[in-house]
């Protein structure tokens, strides 16, 4: 592992993107490359052992490549597998956890609304974090079932997207929730088509600004921050059909490389 080497970042398909992005913003002189998962998307819906074994499949890639570090851009892989992950390598792990601390701490209303995955809500982990937080605050955890395929498939803002976030926020609605917490990396791409819905009062939090920090923190005690000036460069690599991934982060404006690639 050396300071020159580039991050792996790796999600279950195109949303851990929104991750990247912060990354790629804080970090101006690192490398990276980045797996999305997509042909076995959604990895929310699958049992632990596989997420564990998707998630070692794209690890080793990574390692393969040369990373110095892994970040799970993957709220459903961090949650489930990034313990065993940190067993089984020496290469050093960041994930991704639902904000639920800023949430809980700024809520006025007392309730917040949590949007993740069947895998995310079913974890100890989150479990763990969600009940240090529980005690003074109404929690509502809702499934975002059905939203990863529709962000995969390139229709984050089409009419079922719509429709299906009107149904899956109707509880969240009902308890008046001042807080949202986005718990699926994916799920910032539905921003947009979020503050259509909600009343404007309700705050929307990310993970990804917080991820990006830990990745400097990390890299800073681990002396592997690139010291190179105008390094930056960005690869990308998909087992479907990379159209989403590009339109994502506008591949061919920015000049970013996107290859299709049988992990
Ligand atoms: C999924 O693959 O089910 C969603 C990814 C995530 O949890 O961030």
């Amino acid at each position: 592992m050396q300071a020159n080497d580039p991050i792996g970042i790796f999600d279950s398909g195109v949303g851990g993107t929104s991750i990247w992005k912060e990354i790629h913003e804080l970090l101006p002189n690192e490398k990276t490359i980045y797996l999305a998962d997509s042909r076995n998307a959604p990895y929310g819906k699958r049992p632990v052992e596989e997420i564990i074994a998707l998630s070692r499949k794209n690890t080793n890639k990574l390692i393969e490549m040369g990373c110095k570090m892994v970040v799970v851009a993957c709220n459903t892989a961090t949650t489930n597998a990034i313990t065993e992950l940190r067993k089984s390598y020496t290469i050093p792990f960041i994930g991704i956890e639902p904000a639920i601390k800023p949430a809980a701490l700024k809520s006025r209303t007392k309730a917040i609304g949590i949007l993740a995955t069947k895998g995310t809500l079913s974890s100890a982990l989150f479990s763990q974090t969600s009940e240090l937080y529980a005690k003074n605050i109404n929690i509502i955890e809702v499934e975002g079932n059905g939203l990863v395929e529709l962000i995969e498939s390139g229709r984050r803002d089409s009419p079922e997207t719509y429709a299906l976030l009107r149904e899956i926020l109707q509880p969240m609605l009902e308890n008046k929730i001042d807080y949202l917490v986005l718990g699926c990396s994916h799920y910032p791409y539905l921003l947009p088509v979020l503050r259509d819905i909600l009343p404007k009062d309700v705050q929307i939090i990310d993970s990804g600004e917080a991820v990006a920090r830990q990745t400097k923190a990390i890299l800073t005690e681990k002396e592997l921050l690139n010291p190179s000036a105008n390094n930056q460069q960005a690869e990308f690599f998909t087992n479907t059909d990379p159209k989403v991934l590009s339109s994502l982060i506008k591949a061919e404006e920015n000049h970013y490389k996107v290859s299709y690639l049988d992990f």
